[in-house]
């Protein structure tokens, strides 16, 4: 069994899927990367700290555009 990192808890979106999609190219921008891989686009919590205040993600899609 996998121990993969979820960036999005709520759709229960991997690391990697996150990686691979920037990996590919074409995302400008997280709204781009929320389009394309649906992470992002319950909660928000795990789209940057903004949206998670009391810090519950690990990782946010922010941090991974950098
Ligand atoms: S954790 Fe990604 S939308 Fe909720």
């Amino acid at each position: 069994m996998s121990e993969e990192i979820e960036v999005c808890i709520c759709l229960r979106i991997p690391l990697s899927d996150i990686l691979q999609a920037i990996e590919k190219g074409g995302i400008e921008d997280v709204e781009a990367l929320i389009e394309k891989t649906k992470a992002g686009s319950v909660c928000k919590m795990c789209i940057s700290p903004e949206y998670d205040p009391y810090g519950e993600r690990d990782i946010h899609l922010t941090d991974l555009l950098k």
